[in-house]
């Protein structure tokens, strides 16, 4: 049995599973889905059942989250919604390795979603949550991605998709793809924070379900990526873990499974959980460093190029706070000029993704200069969307032509423009 909890220390207040909540209605805090009563799993066991689910072809076991499905709280009847989300690989690095001081790095690439991020792990579970509930009309806020995502699995479940972006400030691919899939978008003036909480005061209405990353099933869904990563390394974790943060679901959810693996028996450690923040939008990372765990301060007016986290007031911070102590991990902040060239680092290992995503490597560039990651420990950046998001700013680097929110020159040192009007004879000689 599973049900819904307040994380706040002196409030605890439990709620039934299918309760329609998104904080707790005592004292507003956030919500966790934890299981009640104690199950001894057998780990040998069930990584035996995750892996014969491998080569199944029940649309469950084909996907990466439900495959996982002992950790979920739904029952074997319930009807899921699913894109055969998840199953993302985990690739050797090895230039950005060499470009970040490590001897090895491992990079999970999220991108490679079906809707090109990470937020297909969480939408699967909170649209299967939308149906079972029997919403009508799915909505969330968005810096883009969420939006893709959530628009592509209300189309699968027949649901009505609302969504808020900032005008303006999502890139033409991620809008496209929210269009294509037929959701109804409102575009406004403000950033996302101004989307959400424009966004918190519609689900008020019972007949809206909110999909950000508030609402605990997303959780749910995201944190099997660490059940997923674990797998891949043969449940040997890495020492560290080092992720992006912008509304901070995702490192939420990669500690709230690793806990649960630990908990379990399926590991013996956690990593140590980084959250990577742009210096322009990093309230999280101001929160850290001043050692004051009470309360967030907003950043009101966020600014990066990587528009996806340019979030001033991260919901989530709750929870990613406690995934960061609770592995010992940190949260630090990169320049402009630092995510634009580990970006295109990774492209050079032909791995590629959007910008935010970069942040990861940029971070540990800086975390092993620091000593805080040691060369030859392991560690795994997790990649949250693919390349072909955002290529009005690939186009900008490579061009020179990027500038940063503060109006400064991005020079990148690893550009690479089109030549023009030259025959084969000069890209020989190039070569
Ligand atoms: N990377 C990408 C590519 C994202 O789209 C986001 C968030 C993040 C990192 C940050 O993850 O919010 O869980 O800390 N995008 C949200 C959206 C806000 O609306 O698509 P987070």
């Amino acid at each position: 049995m599973f049900i819904q909890r307040c994380i706040t220390p002196d409030c605890r207040a439990d709620y039934k599973i299918d309760d329609r909540l998104y904080v707790c209605p005592r004292c507003g805090g956030l919500l966790d889905i934890e299981r009640t009563g104690e199950i001894a799993f057998d780990p040998a066991a069930l990584r035996e059942l995750w892996r014969a689910r491998l080569t199944s072809r029940d649309a469950r076991d084909r996907s990466g989250v439900w495959r996982f499905r002992e950790f979920l709280p739904f029952n074997d009847e319930d009807p899921i919604v699913t894109l055969a989300e998840g199953n993302t690989p985990l690739y050797d690095a090895p230039r950005s390795a060499d470009y970040c001081g490590l001897r090895q790095l491992q990079l999970k690439h999220q991108g490679n979603n079906p809707t090109g991020s990470f937020k297909d792990t969480g939408m699967t579970v909170a649209v299967t949550q939308a149906r079972k509930l029997g919403a009508r009309l799915v909505a969330c806020a968005s810096t883009g991605n969420t939006a893709a995502s959530l628009a592509a699995y209300a189309a699968r479940a027949n649901l009505v998709c609302a969504i808020i972006v900032p005008s303006g400030q999502v890139s033409h691919a991620k809008l496209a793809q929210a269009l294509d899939y037929g959701a109804k978008v409102l575009e406004i003036d403000g950033n996302f924070d101004t989307c959400m909480s424009f966004i918190r005061e519609l689900s008020e209405d019972s007949a809206v379900y909110l999909v950000n990353s508030i609402n605990p099933f997303r959780i749910e869904g995201q944190k099997t990526v660490a059940f997923e990563l674990a797998e891949q390394l043969e449940w040997r974790v890495p020492d560290h873990l080092v992720v992006p943060g912008g509304n901070l679901g995702n490192s939420s959810a990669f500690g709230k499974g690793f806990r649960e693996l630990l908990q379990s028996g399926l590991i013996d450690r956690q990593p140590k959980i980084t959250v990577v923040q742009a210096v322009g939008a990093a309230p999280f990372a101001r929160l850290y460093s001043e050692h004051d765990d009470s309360n967030l301060i907003n950043e009101l007016d966020p600014k990066t190029l990587a528009s996806a986290i340019k979030i001033g007031a991260p919901v989530s911070w709750r929870k990613a706070l406690r995934a960061v102590h609770e592995t010992g991990g940190s949260v630090i902040t990169v320049t402009e000029q630092e995510i634009a060239d580990a970006k295109a680092m990774i492209g050079r290992d032909g791995i590629g993704c959007e910008p935010a995503s970069a942040t990861t490597v940029a971070g540990m560039r800086k975390l092993v200069a620091e000593g805080v990651i040691k060369a030859d420990e392991t560690v795994v950046g997790v990649l949250t969307g693919h390349l072909l998001k955002d290529t009005d700013y690939v186009m900008g680097y490579h061009g020179n032509t990027l500038v940063g929110p503060d109006g400064e020159q991005i020079r990148g040192r690893f550009t690479n423009a089109p030549i023009q009007g030259q025959d084969l004879q000069d890209l020989q000689n190039e070569s």
